[in-house]
């Protein structure tokens, strides 16, 4: 009931067919498998995977059910794997494929080893200020394509993390702190993946919302919170994409790590959310054999430290059973049949190159927030004269983000990363930037004008550069990566000292942020413009140039909010954890698989409250009236907006309406949001997004638009009947341009 109010709320398919993505049919064709009885695709996906798990044998079934190491490790790998961080054998006897994993948060990884190019999207955080769905799909069908064309058939992307950490080192790859926003555009995201006939995953499940100590730290957490926030992503993620893999996070959760979780993996993911595809554990995630198999993981990734021989002994022994056995096998299949990936076997070919740079700079244009525009400093006149560009090595490219994530940029990183030396991970974490660049992009839009970069090393000519400009543009960076976190949210010192000195000598100083979280702005009062880029991709620089030359009018708004220090935090501190709770990669010398194995030993736990509960992102700042830098939901545009005639009317799908006009003279896409203050009694947060939608105007133009809100947007979790009530009272209804511009309010009775 919930997952298909979700699925309608959320799901438009014939606007994604009018987009353009292309259709099934449009793939190239593989010759067709042999015929099997399972080849019957009138058979349920279910009813096929039996049929295969009735011919299959104890070893065939257990080869399923692990990995085959990674690609650079010292287990060595099968010649068929295709070169991705996983890999699960085929059963060719039986026509069952290999499943290719491939990590692809924003676009295909490991592309250079193997000499291939794919798209460099942009971030997903950043992706996410589109509030965009039907963006989400479209961003994983890119995604789902060139795996594809790659020769993969599962991504490894879908994370869906909630920030109760900004600094976590990954915010960059998730979707940024609220659950609704988060989950519709993963699903999508998902959805969009498997569109293309290739699994689809969400990940990190769950609560892994740091780096630092990932693989020792026990999360405590009460269930009410966890089912509200962090799990209610992947809940509404999965309602709308029926992803057929989840991956298990490293961490502990109240005391057992979640690949052996038994609440996360079988109360909450197999039986509460209805979970049919399959649980894989992150690389080195798993820790024991019959304890994990129990508790519902289905799959060991990287290697088969716990999920092969031992659990065939474990079957011998009868500690696991063999039907429990059929059915992680089962979930495998069925999900190899359900995603179609059985009937269209993968054909490798050329990734469309240019439709994949048209579609990321259109994504990358909807990603771009504007944060600050005092006396229209920009659009950028077609008048002006000069325009001086400072730092970010804005001249050649855009900062990307790193870890297992980091798509390998065309023709290499324009600025060298540091070698990576002795440090195994430092191989993944090697600053990036993409060849984009604004300077070039920037000169092309504006040809009447001089334009020009300097480093910004030189603090003295970066004031008499700017000085002499018409207008001066600063680019702050702050680069993330999977495997640490940030100290801070405080930009580099040396980079505030020059946004600060250029701002001295230029008023019409324009900031442009290149960072994967929140940013603090200890100069805001002293800028005129502030614009965050994220980590644009591959057109990053084409659409940042075209926002701010006004040839595209910014439309996002922050899925995250910028807090105004670090002590403004729930966690004022990042926790830490004390030596013996991290691995020692120096140890295991350069071999990743060595460095798994010591990983999947278990490290002695450290622990991490998340006391906030409920109060997740814009929640807890709400909650504790803690002023903020940017709001939840916040992005300005060219134009300006009014709204008006809010009308409520409560059901079961109680029916929010209003008007939204343009009042400038621009035309523009306003992002309005509908949030519900629950009544006192339900013991929530101040309010909660509950429904938004994206409002195209002409200058002038009013709308009036519906936004649906399902009776489970306002229900509350009960812990002792483990089920979801409404609270009978007063809900107010309230309606604006971000979480803390709500012009319009309206109370409500249930
Ligand atoms: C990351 C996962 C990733 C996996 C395979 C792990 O270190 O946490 O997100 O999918 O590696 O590369």
């Amino acid at each position: 009931m919930i997952q298909s109010s979700f699925k309608k709320l959320f799901v438009c398919s014939t606007a994604i067919l009018a987009m353009g993505i292309p259709s099934h049919a449009q793939f190239p064709r593989a010759p067709q498998p042999k015929h099997y009885a399972w080849s019957d695709t009138s058979l349920s996906p279910d009813a096929r995977a039996d049929m295969v798990i009735k011919e299959m044998t104890l070893d065939e079934k257990i080869s399923l059910l692990h990995g085959q190491g990674m690609p650079f490790g010292s287990q060595g790998r099968p010649t068929e794997s295709n070169g991705g961080a996983g890999y699960s054998n085929a059963i060719p006897r039986l026509g069952i494929p290999a499943i290719q994993m491939a990590d692809s948060a924003y676009g295909v990884t490991r592309g250079a080893a193997a000499g291939r190019y794919s798209t460099a999207l942009p971030n997903n955080l950043g992706a996410a200020s589109s509030w965009d769905p039907e963006a989400a799909f479209e961003y994983g069908a890119l995604i789902g394509r060139e795996l594809r064309n790659e020769g993969y058939s599962m991504s490894l992307g879908g994370g869906v993390n909630l920030p109760r950490e900004p600094r976590d080192g990954r915010t960059f790859e998730y979707q940024g702190e609220d659950p609704l926003l988060a989950g519709t555009l993963d699903g999508n995201f998902a959805k969009g993946v498997q569109s293309q006939f290739v699994i689809g995953d969400l990940k990190h499940y769950a609560l892994n919302d740091q780096e630092s100590g990932r693989n020792a730290v026990n999360v405590n957490i009460d269930k009410r919170s966890m089912r509200e926030t962090d799990l209610r992503a992947f809940e509404i993620a999965l309602g709308i994409s029926d992803a057929g893999g989840v991956m298990c996070s490293y961490n502990r959760v109240n005391g057992d790590f979640a690949c052996e979780n038994s609440y996360l993996l079988t109360d909450v993911l197999k039986k509460d959310f209805n979970f049919k595809g399959f649980v894989l554990s992150d690389w080195g995630g798993t820790h024991s054999t019959v304890k994990a198999s129990h508790a519902g993981l289905d799959q060991e990734q990287p290697g088969q430290n716990f999920f092969g021989d031992a659990l065939k002994t474990a079957v011998e022994n009868k500690e696991v059973s063999e039907q429990e056995i059929d059915e992680h096998v089962h979930r495998i299949l069925r999900t190899i049949f359900a995603t179609g990936l059985f009937d269209h076997p993968i054909v490798k070919q050329v990734p469309d190159v240019e439709k994949g740079y048209e579609t990321a700079q259109r994504l990358a244009e909807k990603s771009i927030v504007l944060l600050k525009n005092e006396h229209n400093v920009l659009p950028l006149p077609a008048s002006v004269r000069s325009v001086v560009l400072i730092g970010g090595h804005a001249d050649v490219g855009v900062l990307t983000g790193g870890g297992s994530a980091q798509v390998d940029p065309p023709g290499g990183s324009p600025v060298p990363p540091p070698p990576p030396g002795s440090n195994p991970m430092a191989a993944f974490m090697r600053v990036t930037w993409m060849p984009s660049s604004p300077l070039r992009a920037l000169t092309a839009k504006l040809p009447a004008a001089k334009v020009s970069y300097l480093s910004g090393d030189d603090l003295a000519a970066a004031a008499a550069a700017a000085k002499s400009a018409d207008v001066a543009i600063v680019f702050g960076y702050q680069w993330e990566s999977e495997g640490m976190d940030l100290p801070t949210l405080n930009l580099a010192p040396e980079q505030n000292t020059l946004i600060e000195t250029v701002a001295a000598a230029n008023p019409k100083t324009i900031v442009v942020l290149e960072t994967g979280s929140p940013a603090t702005m200890p100069w805001i009062e002293k800028v005129a413009g502030v614009v965050e880029a994220w980590y644009p991709g591959i057109r990053g620089a084409e659409a940042l140039a075209n926002i701010l030359t006004g040839a595209v009018n910014p439309t996002g708004k922050l899925a995250i909010t910028f807090p105004r220090s670090d002590a403004d935090l729930p966690h004022p501190k990042l926790v830490l954890p004390p030596p013996e709770s991290q691995p020692n990669f120096r140890a295991a010398g350069a071999d990743i698989t060595a460095i798994m194995a010591a990983m999947a030993k278990g490290l002695p736990p450290f622990q991490i409250s998340y006391d906030e509960g409920l109060k997740v992102g814009y929640a807890w700042y709400d909650a504790e009236k803690k002023p903020v830098l940017f709001p939840f939901g916040f992005g300005l545009s060219y134009t300006t907006y009014s709204y008006s005639g809010l009308s409520v009317t409560p059901g079961d799908t109680t029916a929010v309406s209003f008007t939204v006009k343009n009042t400038g003279k621009r035309a523009g896409t306003e992002i309005a949001q509908v949030y519900a203050s629950l009544p006192a009694a339900a013991g929530e947060p101040p309010k909660r997004l509950v429904g938004w939608t994206r409002v195209e105007l002409a200058p002038g133009e009013s709308k009036q638009v519906s936004v649906p809100v399902s009776r489970d947007r306002l229900t509350v979790y009960d812990e002792p009947s483990d089920s979801w009530k409404l609270v009978p009272g007063s809900y107010v209804i309230r309606v604006g341009g971000s979480s803390q511009s709500l012009p319009l309010e309206k109370a409500i009775t249930f």
